[in-house]
C-alpha cells in the first residue's frame, strides 16, 4: 500500500468485479445502439478504459473536461476546459463520471448535453458520496458502483493535486496531507 494512504476503500478486486457486473448490465442496455460514451475528464480515464472494455460492443468514445475542483475542496462554476469532438443529436449518450460528489459538474454537464438533443442520456458513476450532495441537485446517476463514506479519496483515476491516479485501488488519503 502506498504511504500516503490511510485505509484502502474499494481493493482492485472489488472494483474489477464492479466493472464486470456494470459492464454486463449495460452491455445489454446499450447492445444495438452505438452509444456515444462521454467521458468526463481526467478522473474517469481508468474506468472509462475498464467499462468500454468490459461493455464490449460497438460504441464511440468522446471525452468533456469540466473542472470546478481545487485540492479537495469543490468550488465555484464548473467551466468546460475541453467539449465533446461528436454531434450527439440523436444518438444514445452515456456519460461515465468517476465520482458524483456535490453533484454540480454532472448537474452542469446533463443540462449542457441536453440543450442538443440526444436520443437518450444516462449516467453511470464509479463512486457516489451522498451526503456531500449539495442541496437543489435534481439529477440522478442510472448505475452506480459503491456508495462511499463522506472521505477524500484517490487512486484508480482519481487524484489530489494530480497525484495518487494509477494506483490500481480507491484508498482514502491520510487526512494531515491535505488538511
Ligand atoms: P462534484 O462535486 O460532484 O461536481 O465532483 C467534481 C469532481 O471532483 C469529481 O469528478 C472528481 O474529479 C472530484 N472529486 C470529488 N470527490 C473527490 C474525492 O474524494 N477524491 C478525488 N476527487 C474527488
Ligand atoms: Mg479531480
Amino acid at each position: 500500500m502506498h504511504h500516503d494512504i490511510e485505509k484502502i476503500l474499494l481493493t482492485e478486486e472489488q472494483i474489477q468485479a464492479k466493472v464486470a457486473e456494470l459492464g454486463a448490465i449495460l452491455k445489454e442496455e446499450y447492445k444495438d445502439k452505438n452509444p456515444i460514451v462521454v467521458g468526463v475528464l481526467k478522473g474517469v480515464v481508468i474506468f472509462y478504459a475498464d467499462m468500454i472494455r468490459a461493455m464490449d460492443i460497438p460504441c464511440q468514445m468522446d471525452f468533456m473536461c469540466v473542472s470546478s475542483y481545487k485540492g479537495t475542496q469543490s468550488g465555484g462554476k464548473p467551466v468546460i476546459s475541453k467539449d465533446l469532438s461528436n454531434d450527439i443529436r440523436g444518438r444514445h449518450v452515456l456519460i461515465l463520471e468517476d465520482i458524483f460528489d456535490t453533484g454540480n459538474s454532472l448537474e452542469f454537464i446533463v443540462d449542457y448535453l441536453k440543450i442538443r438533443q440526444p436520443a437518450s442520456l444516462k449516467i453511470c458513476t464509479l463512486l457516489d458520496k451522498p451526503e456531500r450532495r449539495k442541496p437543489g441537485v435534481t439529477v440522478k446517476a442510472d448505475w452506480t458502483g459503491f456508495v462511499i463514506p463522506n472521505e477524500f479519496v484517490v487512486g484508480y483515476g482519481l487524484d489530489f493535486n494530480e497525484g495518487y491516479r494509477n494506483l490500481p485501488y480507491v484508498g482514502i488519503l491520510k487526512p494531515e496531507l491535505y488538511a
